[in-house]
């Protein structure tokens, strides 16, 4: 634990006041209205869960065991078999809900496609038998490394039609990022696509992915969706057109049952070290969770509801929120593939006119860009098919949930600002639109069925005040693990607080049991809402053959909620200018992805470091926030402060 969560973001949130109960508009309609159903789910909540896997989920074979709690080690609906594609498709099209649209999708220049349930079916079965052609089976990893296209979800999809286990790798990430996560991973096939389009230019994605599969012995095949129609070398034997294999295959292609323990998919995430985690999702469990959370904290009406989550498919959020959840729930939903400001400000307020969306989930990020930028965008457009919002990825500040409710949700819309990640894989804490009273800021309590506790130090529970959020047991769709190192797993999330999972959050509880989540307490940033790991930017820094030393810490952001700020030591006879903060910056936009690459370098002869020649984090987040240093008697040198201070060169 390096630093506290600030104390200047407590305070505020202790002004907070307000409070919002549902509207009785929504409250009149919506699923779940009493208070009532935490204290059933508490009663019993193995049995809660084992009636939500009833409910939601069509099983070939019912499970014997609920849970098998081998601390830390959970297995949840034991012996039960399903297979998550025809959860997804296949049992809403026997249903005779095949005419209905799975998804409204809209590519950033404008073109547009409607996929029905039906036809969502038709191209995951060709394309799971493709698949199955180039070798792959059960058991088998697959990675993806695609654009916001429906040919995502469908190869998503398809892997879990035969028992394949995915591996998405997020557009955003830099040949060297899909390398590793190929390699760790052993997958066998990648999928890609020649680009995406993003803020009116196609941003290539093959020319990364054949430099990532000249080092990954385990890749035989890739197969290349054609979306921006650039000129793309295919090499003969190992690199086929997906257009060209869809054609080539039989229309049908039966389910393999998978266990509820089964993995369904990769999916990997930074943490304090340099390595990325690759965190396991099983069947079963996943798949109840989501289609649990996603229904009801949604408030979702499958027959009548327009969803929109807009996030990226390569994130967790985009996994269980775009693809899983809403598929299992036969939910129509929007995908969109580029940027929120291409060709204008406007464009999501377009496109939540056009298709009439009425439930839309997204990041503060997104939200402060839009304060930014004015309520005269969104004022263009009718927005009044809206009915609730949510918000995911970081904390939400009071002012941004303001906004949002007044200017996008016309003062009528229930907020849920819904905190979980990429370990918990659905959400985890969030009001329950229709039955719960709302604070701005405040992702107020655990769901039904979830346990979380506040503790200090030392593992006690606070009754009220600041402290460390932790999960008390297990929940269906938690991780099962780190892909190919089950001590990592323990030592992570479990040896921190004993007999309990520890998710890296500062939590304060408030007088009246409302939870504040206050961001990482530990070496992660959170840049618009994604995860970034300090210790992955320095190392790709210090990788650079002109740097020394780095140090790299996130400091508030107005509109990204961190940024990521690098003080950087550079080797004898190299010069310090603006020019070199540019390159260095390049260089991790190269090793990592862009969104990981520091908004600001700053030089300096010297790094502030402890007795013991820890980096002085937190001092260095003083400085980049330009705050009151405080006591610095810890320092090897306390020169060294003022000599940062005095060299600091922002570099635009
Ligand atoms: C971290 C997880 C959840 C999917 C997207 C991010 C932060 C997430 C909230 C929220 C405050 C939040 C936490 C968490 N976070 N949601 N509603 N309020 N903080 O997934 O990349 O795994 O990151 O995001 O710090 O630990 P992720």
């Amino acid at each position: 634990m390096t630093h506290d969560p600030s104390d200047a973001a407590i305070e505020a949130l202790y002004l907070e006041s307000r409070t919002f109960p549902p509207p009785a508009e929504f409250k009149a309609q919506a699923l779940v209205t009493q208070a009532a159903v935490y204290d059933e789910a508490e009663a019993d909540w193995q049995g809660y869960w084992a009636r939500q896997a009833a409910d939601l989920l069509d099983w070939d074979e019912e499970w014997h065991t609920i849970l098998e709690w081998d601390r830390p080690f959970a297995k949840w609906f034991v012996g039960g078999r399903l297979n998550v594609s025809v959860n997804c498709l296949d049992r809403h099209v026997a249903a005779g809900l095949g005419d209905r649209v799975a998804y409204h999708w809209e590519g950033e220049p404008g073109d547009t496609r409607t996929i029905t349930y039906a036809e969502l079916l038709d191209e995951v079965q060709r394309f799971a038998n493709v698949l199955s052609g180039l070798g792959v089976g059960r058991g088998d990893r697959v990675a993806i490394y695609m654009p916001m296209i429906p040919e995502l979800p469908v190869a998503m999809l398809a892997c879990t039609r035969i028992g394949a286990a995915h591996s998405v790798v997020f557009g955003g990430f830099s040949s060297d990022a899909l390398r590793d996560r190929i390699n760790d991973a052993e997958a066998k096939v990648l999928v890609t696509a020649d680009g995406g389009w993003r803020k009116g230019r196609a941003n290539l994605l093959k020319p990364a992915a054949d430099v990532a599969v000249a080092d990954t012995p385990s890749i035989t095949d890739v197969v290349v969706v054609r979306r921006v129609g650039e000129p793309v070398e295919m090499r003969e034997g190992r690199d086929h057109w997906w257009h060209e294999e869809m054609g080539k295959v039989a229309a049908t292609c039966e389910p393999v049952s998978m266990g509820a323990e089964d993995l369904l998919y990769l999916l990997y995430t930074s943490g304090t070290t340099a390595k990325p985690k690759g965190i396991m999702h099983t069947t079963g469990g996943y798949l109840t969770q989501v289609a649990h959370t996603h229904k009801y904290v949604f408030d979702l009406k499958a027959d009548r509801d327009v969803y929109w989550c807009a996030a990226d498919i390569g994130w967790v959020t985009g996994h269980s929120y775009i693809v899983y959840g809403p598929l299992a729930n036969g939910a129509t939903s929007v995908l969109y593939e580029g940027a929120p400001d291409h060709p204008d400000k406007d464009r999501w307020w377009s496109i939540v006119e056009r298709y009439g969306v009425t439930i839309l989930y997204c990041a503060p990020t997104a939200i402060r860009a839009c304060m930014k930028w004015g309520a005269e965008w969104p004022q263009r457009h009718d927005l009044s098919s809206l009915r609730l919002l949510g918000s995911v990825g970081e904390p939400i500040n009071p002012e941004a949930w303001m906004w949002y409710h007044t200017h996008i949700g016309g003062g009528r819309c229930p907020v849920v600002d819904t905190w979980w990640q990429t370990e918990t894989g659905a959400i985890m804490i969030s009001p329950l639109p229709g039955a719960t009273t709302t604070k701005p800021g405040s992702a107020t309590f655990p769901l039904p069925g979830i346990a979380a506790e506040v503790v200090d130090e030392q593992g006690r529970p606070v009754g009220e005040g600041g402290g460390y959020l932790t999960l008390t047991r297990p929940w269906p769709s938690m991780l099962r693990g780190i892909w190919g190192d089950p001590e990592r797993y323990e030592q992570t999330y479990w040896s921190r607080f004993p007999d309990r999972y520890f998710a890296g959050d500062g939590a304060k509880l408030d007088a009246d049991g409302y939870l504040w989540l206050l961001g990482r307490v530990d070496d992660v940033m959170n840049v618009s809402g994604h995860r970034v790991s300090t210790t992955e930017v320095e190392s790709a820094l210090v990788d650079h053959p002109t740097v020394a030393e780095a140090a790299v810490v996130g400091a508030r952001d107005e509109t990204t909620g961190q940024a990521i700020v690098a003080f950087v030591t550079l080797r004898g006879g190299v010069t310090a200018d603006a020019e070199h903060g540019e390159a260095l910056r390049a260089h991790v936009a190269d090793k990592i992805g862009r969104f990981g690459r520091p908004k600001t370098v700053i030089f300096t002869d010297d790094l502030p470091k402890t007795r013991s020649g820890k980096i002085m984090r937190r001092l260095l987040r003083d400085v980049a926030e330009g705050r009151d240093l405080g006591d610095t008697t810890t320092l090897a040198d306390p020169a060294v402060v003022d000599e940062i201070r005095r060299r600091a060169v922002a570099t635009p």
